[in-house]
């Protein structure tokens, strides 16, 4: 038994697609969230950039003392862990190998062809890092990879319009739907927030590959066999470095969380 609480960031809101499904999953665990909402999206930002603001947020975890960080953002992932993990000593999660056990349980389903999209931010899709483990792992399908990157923006944003949602899906996605996929994984923790309008504009025949419960499979299955499981936890703090206000209502749009108080930390503390 540890009752310390598990650490969860992303650049943003994005994050809490992947926190929902960890409180689902493991309600008596405490979570400690940090979305970087000041200094969003990542998606274009330099390594240098990313690997200073993830190093930071995850000391300020630590400080808190996390006994875990799940990375809840597919560009950290693809570009800082390795980095993130040599310098804690506190064990990492990522999504990218969630993303690869999505793709290969989906490929591992007897069909008739094999082909599969990835979409991500634009550096997420540069690093192909998810190619280059899903081959490692004996993924022989096509792959069809595509950087969207006004995703994240109108998330961010908070826009509600159905028109202009839907309107960015078609123009990111016009090509893909062009290439007859069979799945498209969802290598950005904002986007199964866009579901609804992926799939109406790509169609049923095409499965959505969302990787949030691989990881919080991943991290279920440590916790046990470390017994580091919490018995009497359930909270969930939410800190950001951007507004609150925007913060709050798009946690009350899409979620449900126990405790949704949202603490401001000063990012200059963070340096
Ligand atoms: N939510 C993040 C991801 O999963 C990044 C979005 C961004 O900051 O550009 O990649």
């Amino acid at each position: 038994m540890d009752t310390r609480p598990i650490g969860v960031f992303d650049s943003g809101f994005g994050g809490l697609t992947v926190l929902q499904e960890l409180v689902n999953s493991l309600p008596k665990e405490d979570f400690i969230y940090f979305g970087d909402t000041l200094r969003v999206p990542y998606g274009n930002k330099t390594v240098e950039e990313i690997e200073t603001y993830s190093s930071q947020i995850s000391k300020w975890l630590v400080q808190h003392d996390v006994k875990s960080i799940v990375v809840a953002c597919n560009t950290v992932s693809c570009m800082a862990l390795p980095y993130l993990q040599r310098q804690f000593s506190i064990p990492f999660f990522g999504m990218v190998s969630a993303g690869i056990e999505s793709v290969l349980s989906f490929s591992s389903a007897p069909k008739q062809s094999n082909k599969v999209g990835i979409i991500g931010t634009k550096n997420t899709i540069a690093s192909r890092v998810h190619e280059k483990d899903l081959r490692m792992a004996g993924f022989e399908g096509v792959l069809v990879e595509l950087a969207c990157p006004l995703f994240v923006p109108i998330i961010e944003e908070g826009v509600t319009d159905d028109g202009v949602w839907r309107s960015i899906v078609e123009y990111h996605m016009h090509d893909m739907k062009k290439e007859n996929i069979d799945a498209v994984l969802l290598a950005c923790t904002h986007y199964p927030i866009l579901s609804e309008y992926i799939q109406g504009y790509l169609g049923n025949q095409v499965q959505l590959l969302n990787p949030n419960h691989f990881i919080s499979d991943a991290l279920a299955r440590y916790l046990k066999d470390y017994n580091l499981q919490n018995a009497t936890g359930g909270s969930v703090s939410l800190n950001v470095t951007g507004s609150t206000l925007s913060f709050n209502a798009f946690c009350h749009r899409f979620f449900e969380f126990r405790n949704d108080t949202v603490s401001v930390i000063n990012i200059d503390s963070l340096i």
